[in-house]
């Protein structure tokens, strides 16, 4: 628990740097899974940084984002694509062969195998070295709404209302909000190797609590975090405020 987002949204970073850099040195790739939102946009800040001005590379980090809206079109300005651009992938060396978003414009015949080609190529690269996570209000992590299983795989989902909600001054209106997203399930997420939520701000307090210290269930799928051997949870003051 910090006292504000800043110092340990900097923290998070420099694990990831000194992830990639370990790596580079048995040069090796680092597969990284990534969340958009509010929650991460200072880590990417700070990766930034590492980039620009201590020479940290992306030449080896092979990134696959957790979630897209569905329908959801890469130009668009509200899509999870334009936002890993505009944080991250634009400012740093990634090859943009190594970037993977689940694609929002696949057509609904082709959706279901393209989920299982996405599980695949995680697979095939061993898995994720490290997962970033947010946490909504429903207690999804990535779009994985209560009633998530926890062996749940990459798939297509209906988003909760409250999570539309939560989405609406995005796009201008809860109507606006897409009723579906292609996701990471609960258990490609679970078997990345380290695991990291962030959660900031007074409004994501009672979720917090409910994650933490009530039992592990669907109706939470944040709660399977619990049997995860090497997650931490990193919140300020105020998303803390209703731990016992
Ligand atoms: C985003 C994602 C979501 C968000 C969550 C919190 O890729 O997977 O689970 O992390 O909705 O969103 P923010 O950070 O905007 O509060």
């Amino acid at each position: 628990i910090f006292e504000d987002s800043q110092t340990p949204s900097k923290l998070v970073a420099h694990e990831i740097s000194q992830l990639i850099r370990n790596k580079q040195q048995k040069k090796e790739f680092c597969v990284l899974g990534l969340a958009t939102g509010s929650s991460p946009i200072k880590v990417y800040e700070e990766l930034v940084r590492l980039h620009k001005e201590e020479g940290l590379s992306f030449s080896n980090v092979i990134t696959f984002n957790l979630d897209e809206y569905y329908p959801m079109d890469k130009g668009n300005i509200q899509s999870y694509f334009y936002f890993m651009y505009e944080h991250l992938f634009n400012h740093v060396d990634i090859l943009p062969e190594n970037i993977n978003i689940p694609d929002g414009k696949v057509s609904a015949e082709d959706l279901q195998q393209y989920c299982i080609d996405y599980e695949r190529k995680i697979k095939a690269l061993g898995g994720l070295d490290f997962q970033l996570l947010g946490i909504g209000r429903t207690g999804h992590i990535g779009f994985n709404e209560p009633g998530s299983h926890y062996n749940s795989s990459t798939r297509s989902i209906t988003l909760d209302h409250i999570t539309r909600v939560d989405a609406a001054p995005a796009f201008l209106g809860v109507d606006n909000v897409p009723r579906k997203a292609i996701t990471m399930g609960i258990g490609t997420v679970m078997s990345a190797k380290r695991i990291v939520l962030l959660a900031w701000g007074n409004n994501k307090a009672e979720i917090i609590q409910k994650t933490i210290e009530g039992n592990v269930t669907s109706e939470v799928p944040a709660t399977y975090l619990q049997n995860h051997s090497n997650t931490t949870f990193i919140l300020d003051e105020e998303a803390s405020k209703e731990l016992t």
